[in-house]
């Protein structure tokens, strides 16, 4: 959560971090503020978005050669004014901060008793204020960053100026990301290498304790015992037109039909025609996934209902034990760890806390190897894993996630193949037949895609609702699950997902006209079952609407609208039957005129508990 920008330049930065910002703007939207050295700081601030800032920039013509600019998910102190970043202390050095610090109000109390004036409520106007107390004595930025960072307990992401130093930008990191973009004569730090793209590719990424004292010409990074390191220059695969809208009205929109050439990518990623690598997952892949004896799963939101997928797929492809957690509630938990279980993370931005801190918990347990599904390279979460695998779903804008998940489907797949084959479950045959079906998905999805007007159609009976009930059974339960999560988060409806038998158990008493149910009922072993369960709905006059496989049998009659997908795609199906409810909250949410891709409350990455 927050988007943090700096650059140092011999042209005037501010369009440079006026773009950044609005491209790390997924990062959090309470509020956004920059500074600038020019004759001494210039900040400007406003609550709200980007624009707004811009807008208020324009009216002032703030310029300047260096600065530091910030976008907001509030912590510590509600999205005011006074809390936005970027934080000052005596009118002469700015901060702005990533993170959380968990000692600020020892600090806070400490640096009162030293005379500092606080103007916001945020645990981030501790550190410049520490900073500034440091300076006075060393008058050198570099070593009094340093001195700061020593006392802070938690996780940060800072970008440092000062008036005294007008070609001097320091950044330090510890539990959130930042890297540094290499230019020419100029250089930058962001939050994320999408923010910089439209200045440079080249970018360095930070470890956990480094500090960098950046200038015009050179950049020296210290590690966190403040030995001078190099850390390698990477040259992004991304361009700035990844990011960009195009013709779509919505990032959401956007990367929802980006899928077919997502899934595409990911699959090229080592997929031959007969089998997949298992070097895939990493070097030492083939050894470390041929004697694990189970996989447990760490993920938090859509990637949870990622990870629930899996559970199917790897106990019956590879006959593995397998089972998903959800990464908040087993990162507290003294859980029974079994050293060879697998521990399975997943993420679209690799930054989660809780996930990170699971996986953290699980190596603490014992449990000896781990892999991450990541859509983020040199995230902190591929970092921290044994092995990995990089979804290629491209940057993903919206807050709600669409083609990560439907590429982590992709891995995930491809993992259980590759364990099916390693525990000797899988033949090179079935291997083969798996693969030429997997090359069919970017079709169906497309085909899914196709069915967007009627989707849209029955998206206007939802606008007026105030709850929804989703419904699935065995693979496509959590499918279910993931299509409740996207409509609330988008549109604000209230929607629950159930497995379909479970509904007689509770939930029926909530059906009635006005509670429109969705059932995702693929061509599979279960259909009769969930036939009858639908039924059950009918019964108590609630309105059914089917997602169901073209050669299933369904007919149409009241009380039951139906979409027909391609036909059933096996194991595949729950990939297919996740587009039509992307696309079901998103024209829920265009009906009810919400703000899409920045809904309200949420952030993109959650890098706090
Ligand atoms: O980056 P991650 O996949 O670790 O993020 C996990 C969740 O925060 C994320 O999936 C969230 O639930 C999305 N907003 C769902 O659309």
């Amino acid at each position: 959560m927050c988007g943090i920008i700096g650059a140092v330049a011999q042209r005037n930065v501010v369009p440079i971090l006026l773009e950044g910002l609005r491209r790390l703007e997924y990062r959090g939207y309470d509020s956004a503020g920059l500074v600038v050295i020019n004759k001494g700081l210039q900040r400007v601030r406003s609550t709200g978005r980007v624009a707004e800032l811009a807008a208020q920039i324009g009216r002032q013509k703030t310029h300047g050669h260096l600065g530091i600019a910030h976008t907001r998910w509030a912590t510590h102190g509600g999205p005011t004014e006074d809390n936005a970043h970027p934080h000052v202390s005596t009118n002469s050095i700015a901060v702005v901060h990533n993170g959380i610090i968990e000692n600020h109000e020892a600090l806070r109390t400490r640096l009162k008793s030293l005379g500092y004036d606080f103007a916001s409520e945020t645990d981030t106007e501790v550190i410049v204020h520490l900073i500034h107390f440091y300076y006075q004595a060393s008058r050198d930025l570099l070593v009094a960053v340093r001195a700061a960072v020593a006392e802070l307990q938690g996780a940060y992401a800072i970008g440092v100026v000062s008036a005294e130093a007008p070609h001097q930008l320091i950044a330090a990191r510890r539990g959130s990301p930042l890297l540094i973009g290499v230019g020419i004569e100029e250089n930058f730090i962001a939050s994320d290498v999408s923010a910089l793209l439209p200045v440079t590719q080249r970018v360095i990424y930070l470890e956990d304790g480094d500090i960098a004292d950046i200038g015009l010409l050179g950049i020296r990074i210290f590690d966190a015992e403040g030995r001078p390191v190099e850390r390698g220059e990477h040259v992004s695969e991304l361009s700035a037109d990844m990011a960009e809208l195009g013709n779509y009205r919505h990032f959401m929109q956007k990367e929802i039909h980006e899928q077919p050439r997502a899934i595409a990518d990911t699959l090229l990623a080592g997929v031959t025609t007969h089998s997949v690598l298992p070097g895939i997952f990493g070097p030492q892949a083939e050894d470390v996934l041929g004697k694990i004896n189970g996989v447990r799963i760490l993920a938090c939101g859509t990637s949870f209902h990622a990870a629930k997928v899996a559970e199917y797929w790897i106990e019956s492809l590879a006959g593995l034990p397998c089972r998903a957690e959800v990464a908040s509630e087993y990162r507290y938990r003294n859980s029974v760890a079994d050293p060879d279980t697998l521990i399975l993370t997943l993420s679209q931005s690799g930054e989660t806390r809780d996930t990170i801190d699971a996986l953290i918990q699980a190596k603490k347990l014992g449990h000896k190897h781990s892999l991450a599904i990541c859509n983020v390279p040199e995230s902190a979460l591929v970092r921290a894993s044994e092995l990995k695998f990089l979804t290629r779903a491209g940057p993903e804008i919206g807050v709600a996630s669409t083609k990560a998940f439907t590429t982590q489907l992709v891995a995930l797949f491809l993992l259980a193949l590759v364990l099916g084959r390693l525990h000797g479950r899988v033949s090179v045959a079935q291997e083969k037949s798996w693969l030429d079906q997997l090359r069919e998905l970017p079709g169906l999805v497309g085909q899914a895609l196709a069915l967007e007007p009627e989707i849209s159609a029955w998206a206007e009976r939802f606008a007026d609702k105030h709850h929804a009930l989703f419904l699935g059974r065995g693979a496509h339960y959590p499918i279910a699950l993931e299509g409740a999560l996207k409509l609330k988060e988008i549109s604000y409806i209230h929607a629950e997902a159930y497995p379909a038998g479970e509904l007689k158990h509770g939930p029926l008493a909530l059906v009635d006209k006005d509670m429109p149910v969705v059932a995702v009922a693929p061509n599979d072993t279960l259909l009769e079952k969930l036939k009858s369960n639908l039924q059950e709905v009918r019964a108590r006059g609630g309105e059914l609407y089917v997602f169901a496989d073209q050669d299933s049998h369904f007919s149409e009659q009241d009380g039951l609208h139906l979409l027909r997908l391609p036909s059933h795609a096996g194991p595949l199906s729950p990939i297919v039957h996740t587009v039509p409810l992307q696309l079901l909250a998103y024209h829920a949410a265009l009906c009810k005129g919400t703000d899409v891709d920045k809904p309200r409350n949420l952030a993109k990455s959650v890098t706090v508990e």
